[in-house]
């Protein structure tokens, strides 16, 4: 059994990180932390078992295997250098570093998020990201149709997504697609719309498209050499036709955002994170998924500040999985 503590318990903490964990037959949640007084007693109260202020004191306190971080991006890195110095495996929240919000990271950031890829290197401990679209049944489907080689290697990937799901696109975007070796961006007025386009180091090239004003939360399309495979939105559909048939799925009753779908990508997800410590398997929304999403995102960011395209300058680059890297 895996003693989890849950540290920041707000939206993400209360909702998604800390249900699902429960959820897991191998884990069991032992204290909730927030600095909030009034927030980690009500985790504690929900979960009875001991709240603490300060996450020293907690670990210091406590017998915990598996700490899960769902704290803003500002208190991120403090809390996960020190969960990993102590042995612990981490699971937090995207994206690794963002000094001026989530939707407008630029190189200066890359630096710390490759400080806790060095951390995490000196423990035997897992690092998970809550990149949730990788646990959308939808998304797992067409990875399996992509990953079968059916439809060819790659030639075109699009996608698009509301800015809420800006980071999500991108490490799906190079989990799809492959490496990103160079981008060239563009952006409004306060950034809430951009648009890249992308060389993967395949060869292959890609859109990515993000507008504060669009409805739907993302949509891929992988244009591969012998066919295409689409996935509209969380818990939508997913489709794939070749040159040869054609194959359109509902994988679930809801073809639109429906809560209880929304809550079992990360059901899904974080359980596939405890899956893949306790199988000893690599988990693909791991540590070097979250630099590489910062990698990507950042060149992104520099792109639209000089007008200039922008190589991808990736930090240990065979590390790092993607669906082409079995
Ligand atoms: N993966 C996803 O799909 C997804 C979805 C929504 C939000 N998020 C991200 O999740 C993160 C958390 O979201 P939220 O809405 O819960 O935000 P939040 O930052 O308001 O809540 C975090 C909680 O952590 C607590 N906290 C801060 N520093 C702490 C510390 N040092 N020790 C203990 N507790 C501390 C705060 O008091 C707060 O209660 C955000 O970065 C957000 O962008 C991810």
């Amino acid at each position: 059994m895996y003693k989890v503590a849950i540290v920041g318990y707000r939206v993400q903490g209360k909702l998604h990180h800390a249900p699902a964990f429960a959820k897991h037959p191998d884990c069991k949640i032992v204290a909730v932390c927030d600095v909030l007084e009034e927030r980690a007693r009500e985790g504690a109260d929900t979960y009875r078992v001991p709240f603490y202020l300060d996450v020293d004191a907690m670990l210091d306190k406590e017998e915990i295997d598996i700490v899960a971080i769902p704290v803003g991006e500002k208190y991120r890195f403090d809390l996960v250098m020190k969960c990993l110095q102590r042995n612990k495996h981490v699971f937090t929240e995207k994206p690794l570093v963002a000094e001026a919000g989530q939707y407008r990271i630029v190189p200066g950031d890359v630096p710390k998020a490759r400080a806790m890829i060095d951390e995490w290197r000196k423990h035997n401990v897992a690092f998970g990201i809550c990149f949730g679209l990788h646990g959308g049944r939808n998304v797992r489907w067409a990875k399996q149709v992509i990953r079968s080689g059916e439809y060819g290697p790659l030639a075109v990937l699009q996608a698009r997504c509301a800015i809420g799901s800006w980071n999500h696109i991108i490490d799906m975007f190079r989990f799809l697609g492959g490496e990103v070796a160079e981008v060239f961006a563009y952006a409004d007025e306060g950034w809430r719309s951009k648009t890249a386009a992308v060389k993967f180091e395949s060869g292959a090239v890609g859109t990515l498209m993000m507008s504060a004003d669009l409805a739907l939360q993302y949509q891929f399309k992988w244009i591969g050499r012998k066919g295409e495979v689409q996935i509209d939105d969380i818990g939508g559909t997913a489709w794939a036709r070749s040159n040869r048939s054609y194959e359109y799925r509902y994988l679930n009753e809801q073809g639109s955002l429906a809560s209880t779908t929304y809550f079992a990508l990360f059901d899904d997800h974080i359980a596939e994170f405890v899956d893949c410590i306790k199988e000893g398997r690599p988990f693909d929304a791991d540590g070097w998924a979250g630099l590489r999403h910062m990698e990507i995102d950042a060149a992104i960011g520099g792109s639209i500040m000089t007008g200039q395209p922008v190589k991808v300058e990736r930090y240990l680059p065979e590390y790092g999985r993607t669906i082409f890297s079995e």
